[in-house]
Parts: structure tokens; sequence; C-alpha cells
């Protein structure tokens, strides 16, 4: 079997664990925990993820899809970032979990402390961070936020799953603490649907 045949299979054998935890108990934080888990398992197959399968973004970070489930399902991707690619605290506004194949990701997470009353109008604190290196990943629930950084001289490459395909993905809410500021990007949810 193939390089390609034996991800293909690892990748549909964690969707399955997947729908089997979330079967069991709902999108709770254990089952969260739980989906994690099983992608720092696969994560830490390097063989199955040999980089001249995945090309290389110029700049920032790209995308490569491994296993996107049909209609409202589930995302996989493989996810590379250059060294310093950060993203500001976002909320993508659908659960997700990551876990690292090689380098470092220092991802903080961030809630949100105005009472919502004021459109455009948010303060975060910073709650907690984790470095998210080979051996270890993040969940997050639907609205929790986070913001990304790249560390170190190497891009972070990892695995991500998302509750819904990045293509039909819910309005992300940017937040920008400097200016107690909040924008949302428009909802895919809509044209997905359609
Ligand atoms: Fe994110």
């Amino acid at each position: 079997m193939t390089v390609s045949d034996q991800r293909n299979r690892a990748c549909k054998k964690l969707l399955a664990d997947v729908h089997a935890i979330t079967a069991k108990e709902g999108l709770t934080p254990s089952a969260l925990h739980a989906m994690k888990l099983k992608l720092v398992g696969l994560a830490a197959k390097k063989q199955l993820f040999p980089l001249a399968d995945f090309e290389m973004p110029l700049a920032e970070g790209r995308n490569h899809p491994l296993l996107v489930e049909d209609n409202d399902g589930h995302g996989l991707y493989l996810t590379i970032s250059r060294t310093g690619k950060e993203a500001a605290p976002h909320d993508h506004g659908i659960w997700c979990v990551n876990a690292a194949i090689s380098g470092r990701e220092l991802h903080k997470f961030f809630r949100r402390t105005d009472n919502m009353a004021r459109p455009g109008h948010a303060t975060v604190e910073q709650v907690g961070e984790v470095m998210i290196e080979p051996g270890s990943g993040m969940a997050m629930a639907d609205h929790d936020i986070h913001s990304t950084v790249v560390v170190g001289d190497e891009p972070a490459i990892g695995l991500a799953l998302y509750g819904y395909a990045l293509l039909r993905f819910p309005s992300v809410a940017w937040y920008v603490p400097q200016f107690s500021s909040v924008r949302t990007t428009p909802s895919r949810r809509h044209t997905a649907m359609a």
C-alpha cells in the first residue's frame, strides 16, 4: 500500500473514531479532549505525512485537505504555517482540534469581557496559553477565542480538524484588543447550504 493510501485509511479511521466519540457523548469538553488525543496520535505517525506530498506555502500558511466529509460533515486538513505567521485573537464559531506534526506554534486563549451591547465593540482578556509542538495539541469549543504565532525558525506543520469544512465555515469574529474592537468575516454557511 502506498503512503497516500495508508494516510487516507488513517484519516478515515480518525473520522470514524471522532464520530463514535460524539455519538456517545455529544460535543462535551471531554469529547473534544478525546478527539484531540486521537488527532495527536495520528500526527505522531510522521511517516504518513511526508513533506514532499504537501506543497509549502510561499508565504504565511496553507491548508491541504486530507479528508473533507460530504454535506455538513467535518473537515480534516494538514496545515503549514511559515515562520512568524501570526493570527490575532479570533473565534471560528465552530469547534476545532489541532495537533502538531513538527515545529512549534504558541496558542493563547481569551475570553470576552464586555456585555456585547455595542456593535463592533469587544474587550477580551487572556485566560491561558499552550505551545503546540509534537506530542501536543489543543481543542476549542464553538465560540472559544484563540490567537496563534509560529515560534522558532521552522514552519509549524500540523493537523487540524474542524466541525465544518473550511468552505462551509460560519462567520469568524476577529478581535483587536488594542482598539477594543471586533469585526466578522461573512459566513460561508449560506452559500454552502444553497
Ligand atoms: Fe483559529
